[in-house]
């Protein structure tokens, strides 16, 4: 073979070969077997010492003229493999627009702060004011301004978590602190119409219907020629709105030692209607909440004359008119973060 043949075979080799290539590694391997420095067609150059005189000129264009189309035919697998890749990557990348989306799952009020919310709105509309209470308490307005003496027995209804190495400081049991400080702060005395929602805390064992921190909204009305009408067309307003029109309302005797006379307020059952059911306990009636008017030696504590004025108050617990609400059997799935709980609660 002359070295002109063995110039155009090596050539003829590299093309065939190129044409299986199916790869960027392969090509590569195909660089290095004959572009490369040590590559085939350098090899062939290196001949060109053994060649005689006179052939040198052909030789030297047969091997330029093979480099040239070797690394032709190499630029196009070049181009044709990066231009497969790209389609593959495009096909395997591509987007189906009409698949559903995946939504990113807003958040939700809890039921608890959905009640604290639905009282509020109710009361705004009759032009009271939210008061902001305080957690931490005194003795002297969590109780003492209540009419409960250090010594007085109805401190027993609520065991309290004293702070210790505090003097008299406690985490309050009953948004009613807030009626004291209420009345005390307004100087001159004015009349008063507010709410205070929150949370209070007692020495309970947590159980269903039980738990040591819960909400309660408490309500004060002060103000001359109050009576206890006004305040149970306050209380029917109130459960109208909160738990249906058809609901009434009965007030049954009872005790508080802030409020002279004290009542307790029973709905007529919004699941049988009055006729008596579970959730009533066959009574018809489910209590709310306790009220009263408030009692003359609270208003006297707290600077308002009781032979000038005169009001009502009332203290709701938060969970438990969300229980009754939403049907919730547990107290305590109001604190334990499942959202699952929260679900059945969306846009109500
Ligand atoms: N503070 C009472 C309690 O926690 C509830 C209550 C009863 C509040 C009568 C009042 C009221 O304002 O007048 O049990």
């Amino acid at each position: 073979m002359s070295f002109i043949d063995e110039a155009i075979a090596v050539k003829e080799k590299a093309i065939a070969a190129i044409q299986d290539i199916k790869d960027k590694m392969a090509l590569q391997a195909f660089f290095a077997d004959y572009l490369a420095k040590k590559g085939a067609i350098s090899v062939l150059m290196g001949k060109m010492r053994e060649i005689p005189p006179e052939e040198k000129g052909r030789f030297g264009q047969a091997v330029n003229a093979a480099r040239k189309e070797v690394e032709e035919a190499y630029r196009e697998k070049e181009a044709a493999l990066a231009k497969e890749e790209l389609s593959k990557k495009l096909a395997e990348e591509s987007i189906d627009v009409t698949l559903p989306g995946r939504s990113a799952g807003s958040g939700r009020i809890n039921p608890f702060y959905q009640i604290i919310d639905e009282v509020t709105d109710i009361f705004l509309d009759m032009g009271y004011e939210v008061a902001e209470g305080r957690d931490v308490e005194s003795d002297l307005y969590n109780f003492e301004l209540l009419n409960v003496p250090k010594d007085h027995p109805s401190r027993d209804m609520q065991d309290t978590f004293y702070i210790e190495g505090e003097g008299d400081l406690l985490l309050r049991t009953q948004t009613s602190a807030v009626q004291a400080h209420a009345m005390l702060e307004r100087n001159p005395k004015t009349p008063i119409r507010l709410i205070c929602p929150g949370k209070a805390y007692r020495r309970d064992d947590d159980d269903m219907t039980h738990s040591h921190q819960f909400g309660q909204i408490e309500c004060l009305v002060v103000d001359r020629n109050i009576s206890i009408a006004n305040l149970k067309a306050t209380l029917e307003l109130f459960v109208k709105k909160m738990f249906g029109e058809k609901r009434e309302i009965r007030m049954r005797s009872s005790y508080f030692p802030f409020t002279e006379p004290s009542v307790e307020v029973d709905v007529s059952c919004f699941n049988c209607g009055g006729k008596g059911c579970s959730m009533c306990k066959g009574t018809g009636w489910i209590e709310i909440l306790g009220a009263g008017m408030v009692n003359p030696k609270v208003l006297e504590m707290c600077g308002y004359d009781p032979k000038e004025w005169s009001g009502y108050a009332f203290g709701v617990g938060v969970e438990r008119v969300a229980m009754l609400r939403y049907g919730i059997d547990d107290i305590r799935r109001f604190y334990i973060d499942d959202l699952r709980f929260l679900d059945p609660f969306v846009g109500k």
